[in-house]
């Protein structure tokens, strides 16, 4: 039985080894997948230990995905432009990265919920891990405009300038929210709301008819974000858990070759957690 597990910080309510096993059953490939809870200085000894005791491949999220990076002898070039790393596999004893996050996105958002992105004007709100994993996703699906507004502003540029697409993807002032115009996009991709600190509250004229709305956190994080979106009578709400299943599948993959069905993990989750409904 090959040994795989998601290292994060508080993983103990993560869904991740409920949607791998269900895929491992689905497609009939022994392994083990559980949540290792390791704080910052402790990841590397952590990987060793894992790795001495049969480990093959991982998930890393909060706060590891940049540790996880610098670990590997070799990254995917998606990997390479987000600078963070949620998926790892062992090949000859040595750390390969990839980041899935993005193509979950664009996955969920595309097969599931029947986005068409290409041509859309999009905004995304945060530059840190999340933003960089989605950010070159959402070029490749063609997005026409990625404008980037985070609330320092030097994260945002370092994020434009890795994607150099400058025509593109662009970032402008978290002040100037509320004169940027509308989008036909709008992606949640900070973590404000976690760890209990305040919700963003965003301006209502970033929506037209026309907005989707896209929340990377699903959950309690979500209800915030959600909520406006809900106000301002979006027809398109959408939160991360379709993504969530969607980037385990294509870890899945990564690791076995074989690309399990999602949807009904993704539907089995969703009765846990409603559904986000446009008011
Ligand atoms: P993650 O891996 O989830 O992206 P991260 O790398 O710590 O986590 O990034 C968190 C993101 O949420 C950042 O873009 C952060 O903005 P800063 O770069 O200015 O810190 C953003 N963020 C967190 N709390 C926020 C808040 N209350 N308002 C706006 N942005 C917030």
């Amino acid at each position: 039985m090959s040994r795989y597990a998601l290292f994060g910080q508080s993983v103990a309510k993560s869904p991740s080894p409920q949607i791998h096993t269900a895929f491992a059953r689905q497609t009939g490939i022994p392994m083990e997948y559980v949540g290792i809870d390791v704080a910052p200085e402790a990841l590397d000894a952590a990987l060793d230990a894992f790795v001495a005791g049969g480990g093959r491949g991982a998930n890393v999220t909060v706060p590891h995905k940049e540790a996880a990076f610098a670990r590997c002898a070799q990254l995917s070039e998606r990997a390479r432009l987000a600078g963070a790393v949620n998926t790892l596999r062992l090949d000859e004893g040595q750390w390969y990265g990839d980041n899935t996050d993005g193509a979950g996105l664009v996955r969920d958002l595309t097969g599931r919920h029947g986005l068409d992105l290409r041509g859309r004007r999009t905004l995304l709100l945060g530059a840190g891990g999340a933003a960089r994993g989605v950010a070159p996703a959402l070029l490749d699906a063609g997005v026409r405009e990625l404008v980037i507004v985070n609330r320092s502003p030097e994260r945002a540029d370092a994020l434009a300038d890795a994607l150099g697409q400058p025509g593109r993807a662009h970032t402008r002032y978290w002040e100037d929210l509320a004169d940027i115009g509308d989008f036909e996009l709008v992606i949640n991709a900070t973590s404000a709301g976690r760890h209990g600190s305040a919700p963003l509250s965003l301006p209502f004229a970033l929506c037209s008819d026309m907005t989707a709305a896209v929340d990377l956190n699903y959950g309690d994080v979500a209800i915030p974000f959600l909520a406006w979106a809900r106000t301002a009578r979006l027809r398109t709400i959408v939160d991360g858990l379709g993504m969530l299943v969607e980037q385990a599948a294509e870890s899945f993959e990564r690791w076995h070759g074989v690309r399990p069905q999602t949807d009904a993990v993704y539907a089995e989750l969703r009765k846990g957690a409603p559904e986000p409904v446009a008011a």
